[in-house]
């Protein structure tokens, strides 16, 4: 049965775009279908980071959640085949309309739904915004399981019972709390136990700070790049906890 797996964070640029692609690459090269949905519309990233393959008249999640076209003609399948990605939007004319007129959000999970059927897939992917927001609180709501990612930061950190307030709520209880961009020198027992105890739940990976990363200056995913680095393991440790 497919699983829906949501990346969440109450703080921004912590690091939930690349880990889904990363996660999600990892998860094709084991032979699953994965489908990567960019549920992000405010700040869509998902397309950027894999090219864009072309899809049917560029249709996005955007143009199907204002009626402008079914949810399967958003999907662009990548050649590397069994990954399909679905970008949030392209242009401005649907999330223009979003912000005007809404959209029903029942969309969302009818959507996700036809696009496991449509596509047989073992993994649906959903890459969020930041916060608290419609299609958040939706990708939430329809997960079977959440990955949060977090810096160890003091700012992060004060997001987390939001997080958990979500997670509860839709009684999401298979989660992934992650500590992504902790420094070499950075004392780690003190940041596991600090995460810990914000999300009252033991920390699934401990990410370092790649600077490697920032070489790429997301020209490549991560994993395609330097695939025996220790950040892939860490990748694939949360792979493993949510499936
Ligand atoms: N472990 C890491 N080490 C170094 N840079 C990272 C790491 N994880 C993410 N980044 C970088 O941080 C920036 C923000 O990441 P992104 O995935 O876009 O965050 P979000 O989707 O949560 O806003 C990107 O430039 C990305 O390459
Ligand atoms: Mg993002």
């Amino acid at each position: 049965m497919a699983r829906i797996v949501t990346l969440h964070s109450c703080r921004g640029g912590t690091g939930k775009s690349s880990t889904a692609a990363n996660m999600a690459l990892l998860l094709a090269a084991e032979g699953r279908r994965v489908a990567l949905v960019d549920a992000d519309i405010r700040s869509p990233a998902v397309e950027t980071m894999f090219g864009s393959p072309g899809g049917r008249d560029g249709c996005s999640l955007a143009d199907y959640l204002v009626g402008r076209c079914e949810i399967e003609d958003a999907v662009r399948p990548l050649a590397s085949g069994g990954l399909f990605i679905v970008p949030a939007r392209t242009g401005m004319t649907a999330i223009n309309e979003i912000s005007a007129n809404g959209y029903d959000v029942g969309l969302l999970n009818e959507g996700f739904g036809r696009l496991i059927a449509a596509l047989d897939l073992d993994v649906l992917l959903l890459d969020t915004h930041t916060g608290i927001n419609t299609e958040t609180v939706m990708a939430v709501a329809g997960a079977d399981a959440l990955v949060i990612v977090t810096r160890a930061d003091r700012l992060d950190l004060a997001g987390a019972a939001e997080s958990v307030a979500l997670a509860d709520r839709f009684g999401c209880v298979r989660r992934a709390v992650v500590v992504n961009m902790v420094p070499d020198a950075a004392p780690r027992s003190d940041l596991v136990l600090r995460a810990e105890t914000a999300y009252g739940t033991p920390v699934t990976a401990v990410l370092p700070y790649v600077p490697e990363m920032a070489e790429l200056a997301g020209e490549q995913i991560f994993v395609s790049a330097h695939p025996g680095h220790s950040l892939v393991a860490g990748y694939q440790k949360i792979n493993s906890a949510v499936l």
